[in-house]
């Protein structure tokens, strides 16, 4: 088992710069999730890690030892990808076994190899077979069997699920948890999915266009995102981001709805916001009174949930709502935003701003009905 340390890495293409300086720490034996939207540098990255790609400047060191000079399979590494890369012409037995047969292992230690991963993954009746055989879980299975039996300090996975259906992707994220949990190793993760990067991770890095923007606990970038970025990509419904403006008096004031005080702030008049709330965070009431009367558009059934959206000024407002307010769409609700839930973001930098709002809050007189209409 080993720590992985990357040190000012940058990487550039045809002179276009890619990655602009990761640093970050992988502490031993964590489940580390890289997650970030399509073409931020997450592959990028893990196969500098794998050594499948040059390092343009920086360090990554794996349990202390600097590996920028070192052969991939001198690295104690082991990777799994997206397309399973499983050899057709050969049987599950042979797929798997085929580092140790690179490696020169003997070939009673390389059957006994085979034989455990084969029981750690449910392959044991399928070793005779040939990839074409397999259900696509099955696939993924004996790709992460391949690397298993390489005894790797640190699992390098990339998007190991995306080629898999729903219900399958769910069943395999369990498996690979629980696998982690034996094993143990370092293992990295890369996933443009926020789902599986909350449910997976120990430690999560959000990517954005070559930069890290957060590392944290699923909970904690949950909870308290750096950054409107963060805020935007993780989590289901989104968080609502709405424009806001620092009134005379320190109030901020939703943008395009004039009148309406959500908060009290310490911050300078005129201060341009980005303020974030959760979905499941706003309150809802079906009578008259405090809060903003908004009229539902369109309420989105989820099964376990319902999800209502609003356009509010231009901005599509989602609202979880209770259990059992059925046939509100087309009627006109009343939204609180409660003040512990209201995240503020410098509307120009995008990041966040930890000290806007006062615990307490005097809310302005209700508006009308009339005057938030769009
Ligand atoms: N071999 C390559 N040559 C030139 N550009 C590349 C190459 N590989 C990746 N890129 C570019 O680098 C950026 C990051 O790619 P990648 O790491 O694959 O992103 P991700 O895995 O996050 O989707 C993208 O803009 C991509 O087009
Ligand atoms: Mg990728």
């Amino acid at each position: 088992m080993a720590d992985v340390t990357i040190t000012n890495v940058k990487k550039t293409y045809d002179g276009k710069p890619v990655l602009h300086g990761i640093d970050v720490t992988l502490p031993d034996g964590h489940f580390v999730v890289i997650v970030g939207p399509s073409g931020c540098g997450k592959s990028t990255l893990l196969r500098m890690i794998a050594g499948l790609e040059d390092i343009t400047s920086g360090e990554i060191a794996i349990g202390g030892t600097v590996m920028n000079d070192i052969e991939p399979a001198d690295r104690g590494c082991a990777m799994v990808f997206q397309n399973y890369a499983l050899y057709p012409h050969m049987t599950v037995r042979q797929n798997i076994a085929y580092p140790l047969r690179l490696a020169k292992l003997p070939v009673a230690e390389r059957e006994e190899r085979v034989a455990q991963a084969a029981r750690i993954l449910n392959l044991t009746d399928y070793l005779d077979r040939r990839p074409a055989q397999l259900s696509g879980g099955q696939r993924q299975r004996v790709a992460m069997g391949r690397a298993i039996v390489r005894e790797p300090e640190v699992f390098l996975f990339d998007e190991p699920l995306s080629n898999l259906d729903a219900l399958l992707r769910v069943q395999m994220r369990i498996e690979i948890k629980r696998l982690h949990k034996r094993l143990n190793a370092t293992s990295i993760f890369v996933t443009h999915d926020q789902v599986e990067a909350m449910t997976l991770a120990d430690t999560l890095i959000v990517m954005n266009a070559g930069r890290v923007e957060q590392i944290g606990s699923p909970a904690e970038i949950y909870r308290r995102p750096a950054s409107v970025f963060v805020a935007g990509f993780m989590g289901s419904p989104a968080m609502n981001l709405l424009p806001a403006t620092v009134g005379a008096d320190g109030e901020v004031v939703l943008d395009g709805i004039a009148g309406d005080i959500i908060a009290q702030s310490s911050l300078r008049t005129g201060t341009p916001l980005t303020i974030g709330i959760r979905p499941e965070s706003i309150t809802l009431a079906t009578q008259p009174g405090k809060g903003l009367p908004v009229t539902i558009d369109l309420v989105e059934e989820l099964g376990g949930s319902r999800v209502a959206y609003y356009n509010l000024s231009g901005s599509e407002l989602a609202v979880v709502l209770p259990p059992g307010d059925e046939g509100l769409e087309g009627k006109t609700v009343w939204l609180s935003f409660p003040t512990e839930a209201l995240q503020a973001f410098d509307r120009v930098t995008g990041k966040r701003l930890d000290t806007a709002f006062a615990t307490s809050v005097k809310r302005a007189a209700p508006l009308n009905a009339e005057a938030v209409r769009v």
